[in-house]
């Protein structure tokens, strides 16, 4: 995961955790359970689970979300941490990831790193981008910067397939209870509202050109994205949600 700018994400793109609350509800946390929030961003989950009398940790990569957590949710246990090589000490009842999870190519490292960290019969419940996640916004920004001789945009995210993630969960030691792939268009913050997306998680590659190119590659985008993604004066992200149950066997 890359360093966020935790105040633009916690604002303008604050469905991310808005939209993760149905994720809160299939996780069902009870009072008294101990739950590690992975990938908890600016902490807004995690505190919704300890409203349900959980004690919860929540672990990021991001010094910059947790900053935020930290001052937002004081009371709250937050750790700096990454997802394919945590270590803490205490074994959960239940592991809860929203929109973590596809930042982490390598998913064998923290599927068994979540299975380590679980008591048996732990429960790992999530929501991530799955197969076709964004896959307007990428194709138009891969096509505009083709069209402009720009270098190469290649996308940075995992998204899987229902099969695929089943299948690590399974060789990683888990029953899948329940897995589900669905789209979920995201209405975005006003009339800049793809570029500004493009600009907040594709920051990576924008920030690598020059300013007049990266204007002239967001104006590009954008304007193939018009016609898919804009409808009655709205922006949305084509957003495609893989959410699981899984529970460590034994
Ligand atoms: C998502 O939540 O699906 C997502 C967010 C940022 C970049 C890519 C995907």
């Amino acid at each position: 995961m890359n360093d966020w700018n935790a105040k633009s994400y916690d604002e303008t793109h604050d469905y991310v955790w808005q939209m993760g609350a149905g994720v809160v509800e299939l996780l069902q946390p009870q009072a008294g359970e101990l739950i590690l929030d992975l990938g908890c961003g600016t902490g807004h989950l995690t505190a919704q689970i300890a409203a349900r009398g959980a004690k919860v940790v929540g672990f990021d990569a991001s010094p910059a979300m947790l900053k935020t957590a930290r001052r937002e949710f004081p009371h709250l246990d937050f750790r700096l941490a990454d997802a394919r090589d945590f270590d803490f000490p205490e074994r959960f009842d239940a592991v809860f990831s929203n929109a973590a999870l596809h930042w982490i190519h390598e998913s064998e490292l923290a599927i068994e790193r979540v299975a380590h960290h679980l008591k048996p019969g732990g429960r790992f419940v999530a929501e991530m981008g799955g197969q076709g996640n964004v896959a307007a916004l990428e194709t138009a920004l891969r096509d505009a910067a083709q069209s402009l001789h720009l270098p190469p945009f290649e996308d940075f995210n995992y998204f899987p397939s229902v099969g695929e993630y089943a299948a690590l969960l399974e060789n990683g030691g888990f029953e899948v209870n329940f897995a589900t792939l669905f789209d979920r268009p995201t209405p975005l913050d006003g009339p800049r509202g793809a570029r500004n997306w493009l600009v907040q998680f594709r920051g990576a590659y924008l920030d690598s050109l020059q300013t007049k190119r990266r204007e002239a590659v967001l104006e590009e985008a954008e304007k193939r994205l018009r016609p898919i993604l804009f409808r009655d004066g709205q922006w949305f992200a084509d957003y495609r949600r893989l959410r699981f149950v899984a529970r460590k066997k034994g």
